[in-house]
This record gives C-alpha cells, structure tokens and sequence, in this order.
C-alpha cells in the first residue's frame, strides 16, 4: 500500500503533523497533531488542528485513528479537539505510563491523576497492528529519546517521530526524565532495516542554515548522510555526541504546560471549583535556578 501524505508544518515549534489516508478507502490517520498555546497569555487556539480539519473533510477522508509518537516536550496535542470534530480513536505507544508516573511525580499531581494509560483510547504494544483501510499500520517500538517512543510504518512510509530528523539534523535529543541514548541508537538500526526506498516522515525540522522546512527523505539517505548517526557510526561514539550535545540544550519553551497536556491524551486539567483549568508550574525543577 502507498498511502497518500498530507504534511502540515507548525511553524511556531517546528513540528510537522501527518493526514496519511489509504486511496483505497479513504480511511485517514492522523500523526502528532499541535493545539497552539501561547504561554504569555496561558491561550490555547486552534488554527493549527483547523487546517487539518478542514484537510480531511475536503478530501472526504474517514478518521480512524489519531496517533501520538510520543508524549511530545515541545508542543500541546490537540488529539482530543480533534476526535470531538471528526472522531477517531487516540492511541499512543504502552510506554505513555512510565512516562505518567515520571511527570505525576515532577508536577506533584494528585489522585485524580491515573498514570495508568486509561486518559487515552488504546494503547499500543510493541510490534502491533492496527486497521487502516485496506491497509494497517505497524506499530515499531524506537525508545530512546523517550521511553514511549513509537514508530508508526503504513506501507512504503514510517514516520519516526523524534528519533530522527531530517538528513543534516541529525538525532533527537535524549536528556529528558526516561530518555537514553544507546537506546536511540538500538531503535535508530532498527529503522535503518527498513527497505532502504522507504520514505522517512520527520516530526521536526529546525531548517538549519535558512533553508526551507522540509518532511520526508528516506531510509536509504539517513543511512549514507545523517549528521549523527549513519552507517559506520558507533554505538559509543554516537552515545558520546549525544551526551555532550544534550548538555548544550536549552529547555524546551513549552515543556511545562505540553507535558501537562499530553500525558493527559492532550485534555487540559480538570477545570476547578470556578470552571477554569490550572496547570502548575514546579519551581526550580526545569533547568537550573540562576544565580
Ligand atoms: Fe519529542
């Protein structure tokens, strides 16, 4: 099956999100979709999940699934706004629990919160398939820049999530709580066994050196030009690079209200006794405080 692609850029974080729509059917995933947040005014808009809206009903696409590659630390989901417009199911990779007990912790939620899976509609297990219309979806587990971390292959395209970006960006970052290089580095060969004319879908792209925001390469042009991690290229010595890249990083912009958001399958908290919704701020627990 070659489904059909639909890229949508997000230029405030750099996110690519994906309509992938078997022709066959007309039955439509969508991947890693960002509800905008202005963090100044604690806003939440929808001009982003829109466009993709809009995409679907004038394809006259099915939704079947709404799919997470991971809890992201850079942008907010707008999973839920959009299964309320076109429905679909939202799924993420099982890892999703491990990753609810770490930010339980960090942000000091309480009881209401259940790091159990249960805030999304299935959750997925390693190697897994799912229906998409005449095809499926395989779910590949790629671990490493967060323990949740999938890969989702539908026929001749994978999309990677952060594991990689694009040819001369190289590799996701893995410092964040349950992030582990040497396991990027595993899930990374894993990809790279994928037919080499595989088409690759990134879920980032910073457009280094100015130029344009692109999507889409291939398993064959990761492997023979990626800045990090190409063939040839160690598993220490890609640990190494890692380490020392990851200590240069700045925290993400959105970490503290995206992280919130997503673990809870992209729904804001709960609103509170005076019908608005509160996320928390943990003080000095993000970075260092400066002196
Ligand atoms: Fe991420």
């Amino acid at each position: 099956m070659q489904p059909i692609v639909t890229p949508f850029h997000h230029s405030a974080t750099g996110t690519w999100s994906y309509v992938v729509a078997d022709p066959a059917t007309q039955e439509a995933a969508i991947i890693d979709p960002v509800l905008d947040y202005d963090w100044k005014a604690g806003c939440t808009g929808t001009t982003a999940p829109d466009r993709i809206v809009e995409h679907c009903r004038a394809a006259g696409l099915k939704l079947r699934w709404i799919l997470e590659t991971h809890a992201h630390a850079d942008h907010l989901s707008s999973a839920q706004y959009l299964k309320g417009v076109l429905g679909g199911d939202v799924a993420i990779g099982q890892g999703i629990r491990s990753v609810q007990r770490t930010f339980k912790k960090i942000f000091g939620l309480g009881p209401e919160f259940q790091p159990d899976g249960s805030q999304f509609d299935r959750l997925l297990d390693d190697d897994t398939t799912l229906p998409l219309g005449a095809g499926s979806i395989h779910v590949i587990p790629t671990p490493g820049h967060t323990n949740d971390s999938v890969s989702f292959l539908v026929g001749d395209a994978v999309f990677v999530g952060d594991t990689l970006f694009m040819p001369d960006s190289g590799s996701a970052r893995c410092d964040f709580p349950g992030g582990d290089a040497a396991e990027l580095y595993r899930s990374v060969q894993r990809l790279y066994s994928l037919p080499a004319g595989t088409r690759m879908f990134v879920c980032h792209d910073y457009m280094p050196g100015g130029r344009a925001a692109v999507c889409e390469t291939t398993v064959e042009e990761q492997r023979s030009a990626n800045i990090h991690i190409r063939d040839g290229v160690d598993e220490a010595a890609f640990v190494r690079m890692r380490k020392e890249r990851d200590a240069t990083l700045d925290v993400p912009s959105l970490i503290i209200p995206s992280v919130q958001v997503n673990i809870r399958a992209g729904r804001l908290p709960a609103a509170e006794a005076d019908g608005i919704s509160y996320l928390r701020v943990p003080v000095n627990v993000f970075g260092r405080p400066k002196s």
